[in-house]
């Protein structure tokens, strides 16, 4: 029995996710990470984003979210002394059974090109790098 459990993401689980997030190399965070940010995210994609606790800590995160066609999956962490124990599986399968009931078929999985760690951990659960595709951001602000 791991005694983690996994449930939905709330509001209130943002100052740990937060703290574990920044405690995380391969996680990168800006200001649309505020809380303000992340609950509009968590109220658009409601019961997407996952937590794992233990012992009423918060020792894993997710968030996911989708656009009616496609998914998408950010800030996926685990605890340091928490990791290899299939906490980072469970997160991504909590995602993937919440998104097919939702008749979404395909989740892009956004992960920094030299994160050779999360790069295994996705490759293990079946995911394809798309060296077809390259990710172009434009900031809303400095756009036409
Ligand atoms: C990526 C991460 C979430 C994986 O979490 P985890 O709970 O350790 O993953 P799991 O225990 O479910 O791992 C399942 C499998 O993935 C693979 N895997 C996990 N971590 C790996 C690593 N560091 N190197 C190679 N393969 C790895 C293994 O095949 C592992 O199975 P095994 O332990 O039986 O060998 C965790 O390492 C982490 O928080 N990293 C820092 C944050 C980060 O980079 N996030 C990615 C943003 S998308």
């Amino acid at each position: 029995m791991a005694g983690w459990t996994i449930r939905a993401f709330r509001i209130d689980d943002f100052d740990d996710a937060r703290a574990l997030w920044e405690a995380s190399n391969g996680v990168g965070l800006d200001e649309s990470d505020s809380r303000e940010r992340i609950d509009a995210f968590l109220a658009r994609n409601p019961g997407l984003s996952s937590v794992a606790a233990l012992d009423g800590k918060i020792v894993g995160a997710v968030l996911c979210g989708q656009d009616g066609r496609r998914a998408l999956i950010y800030h996926l962490a685990v605890a340091e002394e928490h990791r290899r124990q299939g906490m980072g599986v469970a997160l991504v399968r909590a995602c993937l059974a919440k998104l097919r009931g939702q008749g979404i078929r395909k989740c892009h999985i956004m992960v920094f090109g030299d994160n050779h760690q999360a790069l295994g951990f996705w490759r293990h659960v079946g995911a394809k790098v798309r060296t077809d595709l390259v990710l172009s951001s434009i900031a809303t602000e400095e756009g036409l």
